[in-house]
């Protein structure tokens, strides 16, 4: 009997431990691609994926200001945060494939999402080691527990979580992460910088992968992209849309300035 691939993509999401969630990430897209997994299928998803006892979750405003960058203690609370990103990331591909993944979709669809979804698993690993190296893993420290909000926010429509997730927040790691690398550069602290450098590449990708869908979506409604995207993000986002923007990287991942500059003009 095939399993489904929501059914699979489920199993990420009930997994606590985030070793777990980055094998079963792995074999899923392998057996994805093996043929193995039927698209769509119908689960019962969690509001909220499993995590592990560790980290400690606290709301946003109780947040420590991260160190600097410099110092040991702030290298490994960039990674911390870095880390928690990467499981969010992990959590949010697999909730997008198993939400919204009915089998009316192309198999493209599919094979973009896993694809991201395989490499947000390989993030968590890369920084993880990371971690590692300064004798540090996660959990260590506190987590931001506001990173599932724009999930919970878009959980009844592709076109909202792609409108938020990749296209918003992804786009906004696009903008933040040159900077990080130059900061661990400046810190003498290369091999991080690499991983950053493998973080920005793929992210640019998976960007890009929101766009396609992002437009695709809004061709089968016969809607218009530029708008479109404004009016969900009004709704869904709460946070600002606040240059400055990276135009080049935005760009590569088919992001045009004309896009995203009438948004953050918005006042907020
Ligand atoms: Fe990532
Ligand atoms: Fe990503």
């Amino acid at each position: 009997m095939t399993t489904s691939l929501a059914a699979a993509a489920c199993a990420v999401l009930r997994a606590g431990e985030p070793e777990d969630k980055v094998a079963l990430s792995h074999r899923i897209a392998q057996e994805w691609r093996g043929g193995k997994l039927a698209p769509g299928g119908v689960v019962w998803l969690p509001d909220r994926p499993a995590r592990p006892a560790l980290p400690l979750l606290k709301p946003p405003r109780d947040m420590k200001r991260r160190r600097a960058a410099g110092s040991r203690e702030g290298r490994i609370a960039l990674l911390h945060a870095l880390a928690h990103i990467e499981l969010n990331a992990i959590d949010l591909a697999w909730d997008l494939v198993a939400r919204f993944g009915g089998p009316n979709l192309p198999r493209e669809f599919f094979d973009d999402w896993i694809g991201v979804a395989e490499e947000e698993a390989k993030h968590f690993s890369l920084v993880a080691r990371r971690l590692a190296a300064f004798g540090a893993r996660y959990g260590d420290l506190p987590a931001h527990d506001g990173l599932w909000e724009a999930a919970e926010a878009t959980a009844s429509d592709l076109l909202a979580r792609l409108a938020v997730v990749p296209l918003v927040l992804e786009a906004r790691g696009l903008d933040v992460t040159p900077a990080m690398i130059e900061r661990l550069e400046r810190s003498g602290d290369h091999d991080s910088a690499a991983v950053l450098q493998v973080l920005l590449a793929d992210e640019i990708g998976h960007v890009a992968v929101g766009v396609r869908w992002f437009r695709w979506e809004c061709a089968r409604r016969g809607v218009e992209p530029a708008a479109t995207w404004r009016a969900l993000v009004e709704r869904h986002f709460k946070g600002a849309l606040k240059p400055p923007f990276n135009d080049g990287a935005r760009q590569a991942a088919g992001m045009e300035r004309e896009f995203y500059a009438a948004i953050a003009a918005l006042a907020r």
